[in-house]
């Protein structure tokens, strides 16, 4: 059966009305935003996600201080939702009839939700077979026209950059080469920061296209110039092993890892984030795919928090230095952990035990606990 024709667009309405009761994202942080009056109220809901204390986590890794900013929590199970409200919002200020993105999965799940919300076509061109079961059905749920070529992230990115630039259509580019992109995910950092009373001292972030590192650091930064907080933390970054090119100094013409929303071999904000590691005083660093897996896994046995394995690298990384005592035991460390888990079933299936089978009666469940 295939999905209805999307109905005729519906205008977004004027800020103002939408949403008065619970605040939305945008108007929380409006004086930091690019919004305007003329900017329409779109919302799915984003934002304001949980900061969690990783209390058992931080006990076995001796840091007392050791938080999950739980970004799967987002409208679309990942941080993209951040960007992607201003992004689109500000297209349709300027009235664009479609969008147009490369993606590794999370960022067209996101587009297309919004893109939906607001009306508008969306298409996605995407790395062939390299996409979590969850966040390609998110896309083509959503109704996006959903482009699968044989290459990867990168090649795909350049694909959709010269078709928004070439004009033949009248699309807008979405991905976080968008400023309006970054803008949005700045609201990331003003949230730990608000929800700390300050900043932290540490924040710990995957990097693949280096997007997400980029715009928390301006968003500290931002913070830190408005007088909401007077420090910024160090920022480190942690890339996949297999898809390192920060860290190795060049690009990876073939990125492989598990990990599969940070393959990415040559970063679109690859100087912004080295820009942000020097200036914090932080690192860039990799993690090889078995350290983001436990990570992963603990983060799931210890604290009840399902992220998909990407979203790990952050505390993969801060698990690694802590093991290797370069990090100080009252350090406040927030590990941003960017996507829902529900994404990738098939990495979790990959890594759970089998049912217990019993028959249908209290003995039999019980005989066949071992009870
Ligand atoms: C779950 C997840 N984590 C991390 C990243 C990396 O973010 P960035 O590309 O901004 O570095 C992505 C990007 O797609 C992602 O989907």
């Amino acid at each position: 059966m295939s999905l209805p024709d999307r109905p005729g667009r519906i205008p977004v309405p004027p800020a103002g009305l939408a949403g008065r009761a619970r605040p939305r994202l945008i108007e929380r942080y409006r004086a930091f935003l690019p919004i305007t009056d003329a900017t329409p109220a779109l919302t799915l809901g984003e934002g304001f996600t949980p900061l969690v204390r990783l209390n058992r986590i931080g006990q076995r890794l001796g840091l007392d201080n050791l938080f999950a900013k739980v970004e799967g929590q987002n409208p679309t199970g990942s941080f993209k939702d951040r960007g992607m409200v201003v992004a689109v919002s500000k297209a349709i200020e300027a009235g664009a009839e479609g969008l147009i993105c490369a993606s590794t999965g999370n960022t067209s799940a996101s587009a297309a939700a919004y893109g939906a919300a607001a009306g508008v076509e969306v298409v996605v061109v995407l790395p062939r077979g390299q996409i979590a079961a969850g966040k390609l059905l998110q896309a083509q749920i959503a109704g996006a026209r959903v482009v699968a070529i044989e290459g990867n992230f990168d090649q795909a990115l350049r694909i959709v950059r010269e078709m928004a630039d070439s004009k033949d259509h009248p699309v807008t580019l979405v991905n976080s080469v968008n400023p309006f992109r970054l803008d949005g995910q700045k609201t990331g950092a003003f949230e730990v920061c608000d929800d700390l009373g300050s900043a932290p001292d540490i924040l710990a972030i995957p990097v693949g296209n280096a997007g997400n590192i980029s715009a928390y650091w301006a968003g500290f930064c931002d913070y830190r110039t408005a007088g909401r907080t007077t420090n910024v933390p160090r920022m480190f970054g942690f890339q996949a092993a297999g898809a390192a090119p920060i860290v190795l100094g060049h690009q990876v013409d073939a990125p492989e890892t598990i990990a599969t929303a940070i393959r990415i071999g040559d970063p679109a904000s690859w100087t912004k984030a080295t820009s942000a590691r020097d200036d914090s005083g932080g690192l860039i660093e990799s993690v090889t795919d078995d350290q983001i897996l436990a990570a992963w896994r603990e983060l799931s046995t210890a604290e009840g928090i399902f992220c998909e394995p990407s979203s790990a690298a952050g505390l993969a990384g801060i698990a690694r230095l802590a093991g290797e005592g370069r990090l100080d035991r009252s350090a406040t460390i927030v590990c941003v952990l960017t996507g829902s888990g529900l994404k990738d079933p098939i990495t979790a299936e990959a890594n759970v035990s089998g049912m217990i089978e019993a028959g249908p009666s209290a003995g039999e469940v019980s005989a066949a606990l071992r009870w």
